[in-house]
């Protein structure tokens, strides 16, 4: 099978990872890829938001599965062109994007379709926005209705920042805020059929214990030792099944990876939000555990012929750590040379915001790479993460040393 990979983020690295890996694959495309991920697959410039140049990239390569990883060229409609060219396309349609590329729109499904979440408004002007605010009080909860780079969403007990961020959109959502744990579960769907794989907990803010700015994600792990072990049953029943059940009862059947972002809340799990694709970092972490053969599972996937299939895991853990450049989240400084990449057997490295320089990479995006440890616990996941993180050098760079420590802790108590 020859597939094409579209993006260049440490998702799509380790999701190349995980297909070449499929000995069903042959040959393996990335557009535009990064470094990384053309040491181990053939790269392709590409402008991953003109859909015509997919098309014609897939049309010149001959492929038989593009996956595509990112969410702008899915919400652009990619998936829907592909398609309609003839290739077998891993990625919903635009319409089925929606899921995540509106927040509203997420709502009205999830309402339809009885999945529980935030109760929330749509505002539409000051009068609205300020009565919102006032139904659920403090701490708000501001959401961009579109699709915002991860920075669409204001957690705030400060009314006035809470108002100034929702006079800033367009469209806005104001919702409860809901208390507990955060968990991502991801499901694959062929549009029918929707499988659950295990779930993983990501890090959003900048430095340790939480503090700092929000990310796209500073680390992440699983299997989550501490999660009630239904948990995936669970979100299938109450959450996967209902959603691809109505998206398709709409006539917009989700065919790609629904990514489900729930609280565990004292009253029970809610769905903060859905994503349309693989997350990033938690790919780094599910892929390097997932036994199922990922190109032959993600052809039956756009294909129609899930039914039946079910995931194999590795007992193993595993945790990533994503190592950022100075000034992440804010203003990176970029440019800076990065240098002793070690090689570990227990780590692999996913390279993100990196470019060729020399013989060398430079970083050229706030995550610059992550590293994920494996190990029989999280403890020596950890331990392997972070053994081969602390080798690498680049000027002024940072990463958390708390990624799944609580859980490594509570772990070993059991
Ligand atoms: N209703 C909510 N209650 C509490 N925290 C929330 C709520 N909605 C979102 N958050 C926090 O804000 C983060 C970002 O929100 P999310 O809806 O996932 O948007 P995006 O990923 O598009 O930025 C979440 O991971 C969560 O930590
Ligand atoms: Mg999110």
């Amino acid at each position: 099978m020859k597939v094409l990979l579209i993006g260049s983020g440490g998702r799509e690295h380790a999701l190349a990872f995980g297909l070449l890996a499929d000995s069903a694959v042959t040959q393996l495309h990335c557009a535009p890829g990064n470094p990384g991920m053309g040491e181990i697959a053939t790269l392709h410039a590409l402008d991953v938001m003109d859909n015509e140049a997919t098309v014609n990239l897939a049309n010149a390569l001959e492929v038989d599965l593009v996956v595509i990883g990112p969410e702008a060229p899915l919400v652009n409609g990619v998936a829907d062109k592909l398609r309609a060219a003839g290739f077998t396309t891993f990625g919903p349609s635009k319409a089925a994007a929606q899921l995540e590329g509106s927040k509203n729109f997420a709502k009205e499904v999830m309402n339809d379709a009885g999945v529980p979440t935030a109760k929330s408004f749509l505002c539409q002007n000051q009068i609205e926005i300020e009565k919102a605010l006032d139904f659920f009080g403090a701490p708000f909860v501001v959401k961009d209705d579109g699709l915002a780079g991860g920075k669409g969403v204001v957690v705030t007990k400060d009314r006035d920042e809470a108002l100034a961020h929702a006079l800033a959109c367009k469209r806005v959502v104001i919702e409860e805020f809901l208390d507990g744990p955060e968990i991502s579960l991801f499901g694959i769907s062929d549009g029918k059929n929707i499988i659950g794989m295990q779930p993983a907990q990501d890090f959003k803010r900048a430095y340790d214990g939480d503090s700092g700015a929000n990310t796209g994600g500073m680390g992440a792990y699983s299997p989550l030792s501490w999660a009630p072990s239904e948990i995936v049953e669970q979100v299938q029943r109450e959450v996967l099944a209902p959603m691809i059940a109505e998206m398709a009862a709409r006539g917009t059947p989700f065919v790609g990876l629904l990514y489900a972002g729930i609280a565990l809340t004292n009253h029970g799990l809610r769905i903060i939000e859905f994503n349309a694709r693989f997350g990033d970092p938690e790919t780094q972490v599910l892929i390097p555990r997932l036994r199922t053969p990922l190109a032959t599972l993600l052809y039956k996937a756009a294909t129609r012929d899930l039914a039946g299939v079910t995931l194999d895991w590795r007992d193993e853990s595993a945790v990533a750590v994503v190592l950022a450049a100075p000034g992440y989240p804010g203003q990176p400084l970029l440019g800076g040379e990065v240098t002793n990449l070690p090689k570990i057997h227990c780590a692999e490295i996913f390279q993100a915001g990196t470019t060729k320089s020399g013989s060398g990479i430079v970083a050229s995006g706030g995550r610059v790479l992550s590293i994920t440890g494996i190990g029989s616990d999280l403890t020596e996941a950890r331990n392997c993460a972070y053994r081969g993180i602390s080798q690498i050098k680049l000027e002024g760079s940072f990463y958390r040393t708390d990624i799944a420590l609580n859980a490594s802790v509570a772990e070993k108590g059991n």
